[in-house]
């Protein structure tokens, strides 16, 4: 098994993080694993990392500017080696909202699309996300999984 099979294999049994810089860490390896083009769908409560784990992400695509949360904004688009959009979906109402975006202008080919509040979109225009769901396991910990059939 190659070393990115081997980390996928391990992120689809579900990794448990002790502390933020092993959350970002998990996202940096997860960089090299994804595709061009690809949306990244993170599921999980507030507090679970998932900007953290964006955080990692953008390091992994040589982004060095510092990833905030999107506040008076919905998304955050940031150049590296592929174009990262972070799309925070929390404070959209609806998906006919979210989907008004008109996204697919935007974005420019390589790019990696990561989605928080991914439930406010509708299941048809993420049909072909990799799903990653994050969980509170304790102060410091957090459970993250990838969904089975990503790839
Ligand atoms: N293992 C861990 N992984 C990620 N974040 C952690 C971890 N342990 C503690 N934290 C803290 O939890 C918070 C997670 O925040 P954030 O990444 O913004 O979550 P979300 O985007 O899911 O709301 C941060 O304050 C971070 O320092
Ligand atoms: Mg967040």
């Amino acid at each position: 098994m190659s070393g990115q099979a081997a980390f996928l294999h391990r992120l689809r049994m579900g990794v448990l993080t002790s502390g933020s810089d092993a959350t970002r860490q998990l996202g940096q390896e997860l960089a090299d694993c994804l595709p061009d083009d690809t949306v990244l769908a993170l599921h999980g409560n507030l507090g679970t990392g998932k900007t953290t784990f964006i955080s990692g992400l953008a390091t992994g695509l040589g982004i060095t500017r510092p990833v905030t949360s999107p506040t008076y904004n919905i998304y955050n688009l940031y150049r590296g080696r592929r174009q990262l959009v972070h799309l925070d979906a929390y404070r959209l109402e609806q998906a006919d909202e979210a989907e008004g975006l008109m996204l697919e202008d935007l974005l420019e080919s390589p790019w990696l699309l990561a989605v928080e509040w991914p439930e406010r979109f509708s299941p048809e225009w993420l049909r072909r996300a990799w799903r990653l769901h994050f969980s509170f396991e304790g102060e410091n910990e957090r459970l993250i999984r990838l969904e089975s059939d990503s790839r």
